[in-house]
């Protein structure tokens, strides 16, 4: 017979964007009342490029969250041309900083200050690997002239091998991917290299930005690509390889930002993020892998102590809201559509690490 109840370590977000200022009070107890600790992408306005910065962040995120939480955010730096391999080391040592984030310049949402060639930061990454910290990866080239669907192929070849094999002490995380090409290559490379795989790009193929008209719910970087590719990621997600963990790469932005004439990249999947997982193990007959993935693969590769608690998932069906009205702390509505709008999910959450804070 079919489980019914699933009872797992608590898990954690190796990626997540919770924003800043109004938006951050109003979507970081979603990520709070399901993940122990998380990732925390540094793509503000401006950038956390600094140790002083990442700190005055940490609190805000820590002010935003209810009274009694013990969610632990985990801050990243924003590599550019220019930061200084001490301000990255200091912030490291003193706990601030638990990883560098590579957004090549102009790569997506707030990636305008980032890194132009990856080879021309070469001491930092020499630090990095010095010191052990590690450094998460946005994998798209940008050129014009290759086509969206190949950017993170094309990354790979150009400039994650080479910068694999110039550091090959260096602990890696390819962030969201989406392509068997990065499955392929996760797989062949050694123990140093990682993988974050986000829920949606294990539900929703290309076809999803376009069924029955331009959907921008849809559309979030890296690209959703062909179906071969989902398959490629659900096969490596449920596989029980420890290089494959859990980082849902929720982006919120607002409904009016996402449905305009240029809409932003990102897709807001916190709300239900292991209930969308998790239907995906089961699918898959992987309940059994899904702890793995979810709660052990990722703090080991950071090299951090497991969570001790538990949570448990019911199979007990849930509608997801076509939208959810949000308030910020001085009462401004902000509107958003989580993934999987509409959907009856299978599964339900049945111990949220926040008391009192329901879905949605
Ligand atoms: C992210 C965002 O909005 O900050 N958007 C996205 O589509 N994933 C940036 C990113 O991770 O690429
Ligand atoms: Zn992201």
């Amino acid at each position: 017979m079919a489980a019914e109840r699933l009872t797992i370590r608590q898990p954690d977000d190796w990626h997540v964007h919770l924003r800043d200022g109004a938006m951050l009070a109003a979507v970081v107890s979603d990520t709070a009342r399901q993940f122990a600790r998380a990732i925390v992408m540094p793509n503000l306005r401006p950038p956390i490029t600094t140790v002083a910065a990442a700190r005055a962040y940490r609190e805000r995120i820590q002010a935003a969250l209810p009274d009694g939480c013990t969610f632990t955010p985990l801050l990243t730096a924003y590599l550019t041309d220019t930061i200084a391999p001490a301000e990255i080391a200091a912030g490291f040592a003193g706990g601030v900083f638990t990883a560098c984030k590579l957004y090549p310049a102009h790569a997506t949402t707030n990636s305008a200050a980032g890194v132009s060639d990856p080879a021309a930061i070469a001491p930092v990454l020499e630090t990095m690997e010095r010191i052990g910290m590690p450094l998460l990866i946005h994998g798209e080239v940008t050129e014009a002239s290759i086509d969206i669907f190949d950017r993170e192929a094309v990354f790979i070849e150009r400039h994650l091998q080479p910068l694999l094999q110039r550091h090959p002490a260096l602990k890696v995380v390819l962030e969201h991917i989406t392509t068997t090409d990065a499955v392929d290559f996760v797989r062949s490379a050694p123990a140093n290299l990682a993988a974050t795989i986000t829920p949606h790009h294990l539900h929703i193929n290309r076809n999803a930005m376009f069924s029955g008209g331009l959907r921008p719910d849809f559309y979030c970087l890296p690209v959703a690509k062909r179906e071969l590719h989902r398959l490629a990621l659900r096969a490596a997600a449920v596989s029980g390889d420890p290089r494959f963990f859990l980082g849902t790469d929720s982006a919120p932005h607002g409904r009016a930002a996402k449905e305009t004439a240029c809409g932003c990249a990102g897709i807001f999947n916190a709300p239900w993020a292991l209930e969308s997982y998790v239907q995906v193990f089961d699918q898959e007959n992987a309940l059994d892998r899904f702890e793995a993935f979810a709660s052990v693969f990722g703090p080991r590769f950071y090299g951090l102590p497991l969570n001790e608690g538990t949570i448990t998932l019911e199979r007990e069906p849930q509608l997801i809201p076509a939208q959810l009205h949000r308030n910020d702390a001085a009462g401004r509505a902000i509107e958003l559509v989580p993934f999987h709008a509409g959907e009856t999910l299978p599964w339900r959450l049945a111990t949220p690490l926040l008391r009192g804070v329901a879905a949605g």
